[in-house]
């Protein structure tokens, strides 16, 4: 007996990767969030599956289905949506697995990040942009360490990937304009890949004119950075025809002595 921790995908029923779509398609307990993990990836579940919205269950009760499932023998497939690394409340399910004696395994998933990347057709990463992305949060019930507030992220000027901050919109871009001038790029996409998905596109100098803050609350992205402008950056070292690599040669390749 097994507990899968498989990532759904940020919603859409194709998004899930093959390895947790088969697994789910297996599992005779299935418990899931829902108010994240919507119905269309259930869709894979067996007829019979023992299906379990973790809603209204803390992480004890959560457990003794586990531990009822182990005894029973019986896999337990436990969704998280998006990818279960990120803000998923995994690492203290697992502590209480070890100790219980219970095996378990992660399967990844399509985060909403890259799925909200996607449907912007953004590249996160531009040359003489920014190479880095920041994943964070701003503070909530859960508290964000010093350090880590986003008007100090925001000092590197990267692009940031902005989780669970719906609710706190108009402070967020309030900390944002603290370090980045309000122009700009900000996106926000709220439930990517799914049927209600919206995107608004806007700079950080005009987003809260223009948007009902009401409308973004749950489960939005927010992508900030000059990386989403399409102006022109640098094309990358990786299809220049002088640079050659392990599996290119140059074109026209001179080593630089
Ligand atoms: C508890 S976190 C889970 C994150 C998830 N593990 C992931 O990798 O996307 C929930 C937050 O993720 C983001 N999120 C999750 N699914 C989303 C979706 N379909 N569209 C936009 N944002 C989403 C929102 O910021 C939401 O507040």
């Amino acid at each position: 007996m097994k507990v899968y921790f498989i990532g759904a995908g940020p919603g859409a029923r194709d998004l899930i990767t093959v390895r947790g779509a088969e697994l789910l398609k297996k599992a005779p307990v299935v418990l899931y969030a829902g108010s994240l993990v919507p119905p269309a990836v259930l869709g894979y579940c067996r007829g019979d599956a023992e299906l379990i919205d973790t809603a209204g269950l803390n992480l004890d009760e959560q457990c003794q289905v586990y531990s009822r499932a182990a005894a029973a023998g019986a896999d337990v497939a436990r969704l998280h949506s998006g990818d279960p690394s990120i803000y998923s409340a995994t690492a203290e399910q697992m502590r209480r697995l070890e100790a219980l004696g219970i095996e378990y395994e992660v399967v990844p998933g399509v985060s909403s990040f890259t799925a909200s990347a996607a449907a912007l057709c953004a590249e996160l990463t531009k040359p003489g942009v920014t190479q880095t992305v920041i994943l964070t949060r701003v503070a909530g019930r859960t508290p964000v360490p010093e350090g880590e507030a986003i008007s100090q992220l925001a000092t590197h000027g990267a692009t940031l990937c902005i989780f669970l901050s719906g609710p706190y919109l108009d402070s967020l871009v309030a900390d944002l304009l603290t370090q980045y001038p309000p122009e700009t790029p900000i996106a926000l996409v709220f439930r990517v890949s799914q049927p209600q998905e919206r995107i608004h596109k806007s700079t950080l100098g005009s987003v809260l004119n223009e948007i009902v803050l009401d409308e973004w609350k749950l489960t939005t992205m927010v992508i900030v950075g000059d990386a989403l402008a399409c102006d022109h950056s640098e094309e990358s070292r990786l299809y220049a025809p002088e640079f050659a690599h392990l599996f290119r040669n140059a074109s026209s390749f001179k080593e630089d002595k």
